[in-house]
């Protein structure tokens, strides 16, 4: 749950770590620290608090040398802290090392360390790994790397520097994501590519078990455990660097809301024909004979993903008439699922590197079942383990609370569900053109529902006193309540509860007092009495109601306080829509709180452990 940077090479290293960290505090932001080595000697300087905290330290005592590590982290073992950030050193200051991820037995190393007068500064299973270096050295860096993970058990991305071997750095990764980045002023090793592209596009993605060794000139890649050399050809990165940056918004969230018409367009780039008749999805390994099998469904993901999951139920039993479950990936594995070679599993992840997803995902193929990732993140963990995989083009996500990976997820789902209903003939020609002709509208339709934003802002004003407020819909729309309540949680702080509409009157209504605040959805046709009536229930007990309706709807107005409404679509398709007011509600409501939007507190972009 935490980033890593290093560079080697001709210039400072300072600035280009400082740049990197920048680019990953997303991935986690409770401490930060870096370590440069002048050729000679190591300096490390590392604090509690945001990066800006040891920018600040920096700016009157920076370090001098051409290589270096740095990590933003994310505490899971030992608070935050000064002793508990990274980089972590040994005794003597001779090796430095940052990592993200978790050593299982680090308990059992730092015991024999201890036995052998080793002393401990920090609660971190980090620290152990360069004391642990320091007891195996044997006057090579790489070999002296490779003892130690040998020892070590876990998950783990790792960047070693040592005052022993001042020309090299060193990167390991085992289930945790590394990418080496090739530059012509040096080399970097990076937790993901926005961190390297100010200053490379070429990239290796590193595999699990594999090391690299970096220097100034160039890079070698080698089985971590063997030392087998390996090489791969290098990955050109397209993206620019704006696309990971603000571009002019105030928040990355509110930037990324407002790319959803070009996310959405560009998920379904490709995988519509020509003529807008069929849906194909090109190198996809599943044979139209295997999904015409396929008896049973999984999909499993976490938080918003999850959410985008319960949307693909709909779409999928709706359109290709299979059945499917849907699982939180925490819970999965763990409750013993009937699986077979008939059933397919789902994944999916924003980041693709979720270790809850990532493992059910394990569990799954060990059970027999294909998988299949849904992920915004070409060359993740989840797209390499799976089957097969349907890229998410949201492009890259920087704000904690996911907002254009959940519609871009949908989109997936859209298109996947129409796809198998071609492939199992559950629908017609006619309907299926129709569906895509719905689906080819979206992009524009979302524009239109940003463009009243301004609406959606006011409502934010009136409820951000509030202590807690609720969410219902019925059917499909109550899968987009829970999504909207989520995002109001994360980064209002605002406790919140989504119902099935229909099941309040088991229970819930009795919290409904005068003026709390409802959010009712309602946009589905045949669902749309019986939820005027649900909302009547709410009203008549005081609540303060703001509805999402269709256009043209002119009847929930008369039974709520205000309405926004969405533009027309397929009613399978109208979550990609009424997700967007939720969306700038949360954002305006926690804008109106003074919180930080972006990077809300206790959680973090990318949750690499268990
Ligand atoms: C909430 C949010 C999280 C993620 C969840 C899974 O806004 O972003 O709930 O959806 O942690 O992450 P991914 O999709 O990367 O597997």
């Amino acid at each position: 749950m935490c980033g890593i940077v290093g560079y080697i090479g001709k210039d400072e290293a300072q600035p280009i770590l400082l740049s990197g960290l920048g680019k990953l505090e997303y991935r986690g932001y409770d401490s930060a620290g870096i370590a440069v080595c002048n050729g000679e000697l190591i300096t490390v300087k590392k604090s509690e608090g945001r990066l800006a905290v040891l920018e600040n330290q920096l700016q009157n005592a920076p370090l001098h040398g051409s290589i270096g590590i740095g990590h933003t982290r994310w505490a899971t073992h030992g608070r935050p802290s000064n002793e508990n950030s990274h980089p972590h050193t040994d005794q003597s200051g001779k090796f430095a090392v940052v990592h993200n991820g978790i050593i299982e037995n680090y308990l059992d190393i730092k015991e024999e360390l201890s036995a052998k007068g080793v002393r401990f500064t920090s609660e971190t299973d980090t620290e152990v790994i360069a004391h642990l270096l320091a007891d195996l050295w044997d006057g090579s860096l790489v070999s002296t790397v490779q003892k130690a993970i040998k020892k070590m058990r876990g998950a783990y991305a790792l960047g070693v520097v040592s005052e022993y071997e001042p020309d090299k750095l060193v990167a390991v990764r085992l289930a945790s994501p590394l990418i080496i980045g090739v530059g012509e002023n040096g080399n970097f090793i990076g937790s993901d590519i926005p961190a390297l592209i100010e200053y490379t596009r070429d990239i290796y993605i590193l595999e699990d078990g594999e090391m690299a060794v970096l220097t100034a000139d160039g890079v070698t890649l080698m089985d971590a455990m063997t030392g087998k050399m390996i090489s791969r050809e290098l990955f050109h990165v397209d993206w620019d660097l704006v696309q990971a940056e603000k571009e002019g918004y105030d928040h990355f969230m509110l930037k990324e809301i407002h790319e959803q018409p070009r996310a959405f367009r560009n998920t379904m780039t490709g995988r519509i024909d020509e003529k807008g008749k069929k849906v194909i999805f090109e190198g996809l390994s599943l044979t139209s004979e295997q999904l015409m099998q396929i008896d049973k469904i999984f999909i499993v993901a976490c938080g918003t993903a999850y959410h985008a999951g319960l949307v693909g139920k709909y779409v999928i039993e709706d359109l290709a008439r299979i059945p499917v479950e849907v699982d939180v990936a925490s819970e999965f594995r763990y409750r013993r699922p009937i699986v077979t070679e008939k059933t397919l599993v789902i994944v999916v992840s924003q980041s693709g590197e979720t270790a809850d997803t990532l493992a059910a995902l394990r569990e799954a193929r060990r059970l027999g079942a294909k998988v299949l990732a849904i992920t915004n993140v070409v060359g993740s963990s989840i797209a390499r383990d799976a089957d097969d995989v349907i890229a998410t083009m949201a492009g890259p996500e920087i704000a904690v609370a996911s907002t254009k990976a959940y519609t871009s997820q949908l989109v997936a789902f859209y298109l996947l569900g129409i796809y198998l209903a071609q492939v199992r003939e559950t629908i017609e020609e006619g309907e299926r053109i129709s569906l895509i002709e719905a689906l080819e509208k979206l992009p524009e339709q979302a524009e239109e529902v940003l463009s009243y934003s301004e609406n959606i802002r006011t409502f934010a004003d009136s409820i951000k006193d509030h202590k807690s407020l609720f969410y219902i819909g019925r059917g499909i729309d109550y899968a987009v309540a829970l999504e909207g309540s989520l995002k109001l949680k994360e980064i209002s702080y605002i406790h919140s509860e989504a119902y099935p509409a229909g099941e309040l009157k088991h229970g819930t209504l009795a919290l409904i007092e005068e003026n709390i605040p409802v959010i009712a959805l309602a946009t589905q046709d045949e669902l749309y009495e019986k939820m005027i009536s649900n909302i009547k229930e709410v009203t008549a007990r005081g609540a303060h109601v703001l509805g999402i309706a269709l256009a043209g709807d002119t009847e929930l107005h008369k039974s709520t306080d205000e309405v926004i409404s969405v533009p027309s679509t397929v009613s399978l398709f109208t979550p990609a829509l009424s997700v967007i007011p939720l969306q700038l509600l949360s954002y305006y409501t926690s804008l109106a709180l003074g919180n930080d939007v972006d990077k809300p507190r206790n959680l973090a972009k990318s949750v690499t452990v268990e």
